[in-house]
Parts: C-alpha cells; sequence; structure tokens
C-alpha cells in the first residue's frame, strides 16, 4: 500500500481510441472508495507477443512491476471474435512463469455486444493464474454500446449500483 492507499492497477482490453471498455473501466474507477489511488495501464500496445526463449523485454519487466506492486487490479474488456482480446491475453501470458497474479485481488468487468464467451475464459485464464478474484467482483455488461451516453458514461442506476457492488467486493478483497 502506498502512503497507506491501497493500489489499484486499471487494465483496459481494449487498445482502440473511444473504447467503450476503457469507459467503463474509468467510470468503475470513479466508484473507488478514497482510500485507494488507481494507475492506468496504457501500454498494454506496446509489450512484445509472448515469447519466453528471449530475454525479458523492458516493457514486460515494467508490467510485471506494476502488477506486483499493486495491491489489486482492475480489469474491463470487451469481447473480440468469442474470446478474450489478444493484446490482453498476451500480457496475461506473460505472467504465467513469474506469477505476479498469484493470489492478487483482481475485478473483472467485461463489457461487450454479448460478452459472455470472453468474460468465461477471462475467469478461466485467471484461475490458472490462481488470481483472487472474489464472488462479487465480477460483471458481465452485454448491449454496451447502448448502455453508453454520448459522454461514453453509464447512466442505468441499477448498472451502476452493480458496478458499486464489483468495486465493494473486490476492496474488501484487497483489506482481507
Ligand atoms: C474485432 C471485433 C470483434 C468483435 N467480436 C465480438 C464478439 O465476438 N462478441 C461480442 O459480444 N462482441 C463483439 N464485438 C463487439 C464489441 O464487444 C463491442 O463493439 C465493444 O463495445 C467493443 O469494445 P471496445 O470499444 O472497448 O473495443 C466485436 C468488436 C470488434 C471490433
Amino acid at each position: 500500500m502506498l502512503n497507506n492507499k491501497i493500489k489499484i492497477l486499471g487494465i483496459s482490453g481494449s487498445l482502440r481510441t473511444n473504447s467503450s471498455a476503457t469507459s467503463v473501466l474509468k467510470q468503475t474507477a470513479s466508484l473507488l472508495p478514497a482510500n485507494t489511488v488507481l494507475q492506468l495501464y496504457e501500454e498494454l500496445g506496446r509489450l512484445p507477443h509472448f515469447d519466453d526463449s528471449l530475454e525479458v523485454p523492458a516493457e514486460v519487466i515494467h508490467f510485471r512491476q506494476l502488477v506486483a506492486e499493486a495491491d489489486g487490479v482492475l480489469i474491463c474488456t470487451p469481447e473480440y471474435a468469442f474470446g478474450v482480446p489478444g493484446s490482453l491475453k498476451n500480457a496475461l501470458d506473460w505472467t504465467v512463469g513469474s506469477g505476479e497474479f498469484v493470489h492478487k485481488p483482481v475485478a473483472v468487468i467485461t463489457a461487450a455486444s454479448v460478452g459472455k464467451n470472453a468474460h468465461a475464459s477471462l475467469l478461466l485464464t485467471l484461475s490458472a493464474i490462481t488470481a483472487n478474484v472474489a464472488e462479487d467482483a465480477k460483471l458481465l455488461i452485454p448491449f454496451i454500446r447502448a448502455k453508453l451516453n454520448k459522454k461514453g458514461e453509464i447512466n442505468d442506476p441499477a448498472l451502476l449500483a452493480d458496478m458499486q457492488r464489483v468495486v465493494n467486493a473486490f476492496v474488501s478483497s484487497i483489506e482481507k
């Protein structure tokens, strides 16, 4: 923890300009309590493709360090072609051998047109790397484009309550 603040690393699974996942990530982060500090990881697209026969690239060392130093990781991702976006899966693959996600509290929001395949697949990958995803710290938001207003914000009170529930469960899993 940093100056007694809980350190959260936020990762969007989308590299796109005007990404809906990044919008949801930022709005979810705004629901975090005052005793947290958020760092957005914005270098997902610069991570080399996974290949552990090479010397570990500097970008990977940096990513692993950010995950290791974070008290918890908040991931928001879309679904592409029935799966987790390759760039996000690539980043997670880089931690399989080095173990930064082992027992790490993680929250997962999948925001997509449908999204159930990516959501299930990401949770499976996180279980492979023994991340700690609390029961209530996961949420699938289908039809995401229809739920965002022109500013890229969710206004629906029921959905906002679901996002707050994810945040609360996530922070509790860190404080345990
Ligand atoms: C290349 C591509 C593939 C997609 N495939 C799926 C899919 O298989 N399932 C789904 O639910 N949505 C799919 N979508 C829709 C996205 O989930 C949706 O447009 C989402 O808002 C994109 O998130 P982003 O703006 O954060 O990248 C796809 C979108 C793109 C661009």
